[in-house]
């Protein structure tokens, strides 16, 4: 089979487009044939080795596919030849990754995709939903008429965290650069500011009369001054991006109100968390609430070029789904 694999950790140049053997799927396991996979900023950070974990060369890079099952083991019930499925968790914890025209999947971390909803629409937030549903959720323990604030609400994650959050009956706060602010709006975000807005924090403490509830940052810039003089009482900062960032700790407003912080990656997520998440990813999918907000199909020789684009920072939000179908024969 065609794959985008590294054999060794480094540059996105090291990523090579070729000839693997086929994978060959265990009792629990379902053999997959890739129509879509995509590239998320912990792709990156694996192939890189910013983010560690069990690596075997050569490696498949990509965590997310949707696929059509090709064959399911006899300790895999509920998927059958045909199905159209998906996951999130390949490409790291040992396991080889999605960018390959087939990959084996352990069944308990695949799921059916709804009717209805194309291959390449669902690979481009089933990673950015699943973590905003650990984030809020899981980590965040967000309860109905709360307020969360979303900073970065425009992209990927972001736009999944404010989708996420309505949904709970939450009431969002988002900041985004002034071209996004329109569209936090019609994700059901109750008040959208500007973040290079210089008077951004007054403007928030008036948005936030009683303080926030939650607090999540998917720019990384994560300035914990300015997030603890905003919480209410008992109030949670959930920690998800910003791996280089060092922020100052106000330590004394913090516990004095009885707040708290927590950091998480979904990769250590359990298959029983991801599962939690994927229920409520198929149930936004099947009624069109969790759309991409703009999508680039690109073949699946085009990873190398993906990765680098990404972390040049050229994407802005858009989103990149490699279709093996798009690679031409003999390539
Ligand atoms: N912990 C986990 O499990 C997990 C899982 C998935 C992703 N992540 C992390 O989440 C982060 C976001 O990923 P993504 O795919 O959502 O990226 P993204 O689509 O690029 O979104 C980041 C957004 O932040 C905005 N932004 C930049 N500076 C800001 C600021 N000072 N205040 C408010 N917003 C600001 C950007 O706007 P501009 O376009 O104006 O720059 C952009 O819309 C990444 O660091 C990624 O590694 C973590």
């Amino acid at each position: 089979m065609r794959a985008a694999f590294i054999e060794a950790l480094g540059p996105p140049e090291n990523i090579r487009y070729g000839e693997l053997p086929s994978p060959v799927p265990g009792p629990t396991d379902v053999l997959v044939d890739t129509l879509a996979t995509t590239v998320n900023p912990v792709d990156t950070f694996v192939r890189s080795g910013l983010f560690p974990t069990p690596v075997p060369f050569p490696f498949v890079i990509g965590r997310d596919l949707v696929g059509t099952v090709a064959a399911a083991g006899p300790g895999a019930p509920g998927f059958a030849a045909g199905d159209r499925v998906w996951t999130n968790s390949l490409g790291h914890g040992g396991r080889q990754g999605a960018a390959a025209g087939r990959a084996v999947v352990p069944a308990d971390r695949l799921y059916h995709l709804p009717a209805g909803v194309r291959a390449e629409d669902a690979v481009a937030v089933v990673h950015p939903a699943a973590t905003a549903h650990l984030g809020l959720f899981a980590h965040g323990r967000l309860r109905a008429g709360e307020t969360v604030l979303v900073a970065g609400a425009a992209g990927n994650v972001g736009a999944a965290l404010v989708t996420l959050a309505v949904d709970a009956g939450a009431r969002v706060v988002a900041t985004a650069a002034a071209r996004d602010l329109d569209h936090c709006r019609s994700l059901g975000a109750a008040v959208a500011l500007d973040y290079r807005d210089p008077d951004l924090a007054g403007r928030l403490a008036a948005a936030c009369p009683a303080g926030v509830d939650l607090h999540l940052d998917t720019s990384g810039a994560n300035d914990l001054e300015a997030a603890v003089e905003l919480l209410a009482p008992r109030g949670r900062i959930v920690l998800l991006a910003g791996a280089r960032s060092r922020p100052v700790l106000p330590v004394g407003p913090l516990y004095m109100k009885d707040c708290s912080i927590a950091g998480f990656v979904i990769s250590h997520a359990t298959s029983t968390e991801l599962a939690g998440a994927a229920t409520t990813v198929n149930r936004l999918l099947a009624d069109g609430r969790l759309r991409p907000r703009s999508v680039e199909t690109l073949p699946l020789s085009a990873a190398a070029e993906v990765h680098g684009r990404m972390e040049r920072g050229e994407l802005h939000g858009r989103r990149m789904v490699l279709c093996p179908a798009l690679d031409p024969p003999g390539t």
